[in-house]
């Protein structure tokens, strides 16, 4: 396991192992390592020859008073959790490195999906995100690309992009992981106190109960939403949004769903000062 901090560095590694064929497995994080980032490496570690884990705390996918700062960061202990898996490097730049001349004035951008759900409340989020994976992707010339389901809006629209500008490339989305109590495994759960973090059990709850509603029959969007919606304010957590949305395109669903409807719940809500994503698909 190598640490490899610029990008020429990388490039001159990984070009020549392109060129012998060898293919290139790329998984794109901000470090603070969990077992949910585990599982995209194994993946990428198992279709791949070589698998470069990037953890870039990427400066321009947050908003003025979100947690930049406080971010965890750990690098060695990634590196070393990274290696135990099977990657082969790490790559680390430093914000220098990849905007040297500050913030890009070139920035990849969806027009129809970044203002809603985690975009609405996260604005120019979503551009921040395409745009670094869009470098990590050109950087590294990787083959295939990993990201989890947590994220359901982003690997939709890292999708989209790969579609829509013909990025030689194959995305992978991961399931997402859970820890035994339910909660989805996140770098931000480290902020929950322990009381947090057993109200925030909320979440995964009342989607589980909304599934069960669904499966047992239940077709109206609203109740479905409620369930979940209930579940939530009963443990104290403030909801950010909770919507039934197409898996094909996130579009909202309202009134009654269609027995060929593939549905996803998505759910964003605040436990104490921290903000938790979660989803779950319905069938
Ligand atoms: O999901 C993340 O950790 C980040 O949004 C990503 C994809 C690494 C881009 O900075």
């Amino acid at each position: 396991m190598q640490i490899v901090t610029t990008v020429d560095s990388l490039r001159q590694i990984l070009k020549p192992l392109s060129k012998e064929g060898k293919v290139i497995g790329l998984v794109p994080t901000m470090g603070a390592l969990h077992d949910g980032h585990g599982a995209l490496i194994k993946e990428s570690v198992k279709d791949c020859d070589i698998t470069v884990v990037s953890v870039f705390l990427n400066p321009i996918q947050f908003g003025k008073n979100e947690d930049l700062d406080k971010y965890p960061k750990r690098l060695e202990a990634d590196a070393k959790f990274a290696g135990s898996l099977g990657a082969d490097y790490v790559f680390a730049p430093s914000v220098q490195e990849m905007y040297p001349d500050g913030d890009p004035l070139t920035l990849v951008r969806d027009e129809t999906l970044e203002s809603l759900y985690c975009g609405a409340y996260r604005p120019g989020h979503f551009r921040g995100v395409l745009t670094v994976v869009s470098k990590l992707f050109l950087i590294s010339g990787c083959n295939h690309a990993y990201f989890g389901e947590k994220d359901y809006q982003q690997v939709f629209l890292i999708e989209r992009m790969v579609k829509d500008l013909n990025f030689d490339l194959q995305i992978h989305r991961v399931k997402l992981v859970r820890e035994d109590s339910g909660l989805a495994l996140s770098s931000r759960n480290e902020y929950l106190s322990e009381d947090e973090h057993s109200r925030a059990l909320g979440i995964y709850g009342g989607l589980k109960q909304a599934k069960a509603a669904y499966e047992a029959g239940e077709r109206s969007v609203s109740k479905i939403r409620d369930i979940v919606l209930k579940s939530i304010l009963a443990a104290r957590g403030i909801v950010q949004f909770v919507e039934v949305v197409n898996q094909k395109d996130l579009q909202k669903f309202s009134g009654m769903l269609a027995p060929e409807d593939k549905v996803v719940i998505l759910v964003a809500a605040f436990f104490g000062k921290t903000r938790l994503i979660d989803n779950i698909e319905l069938n």
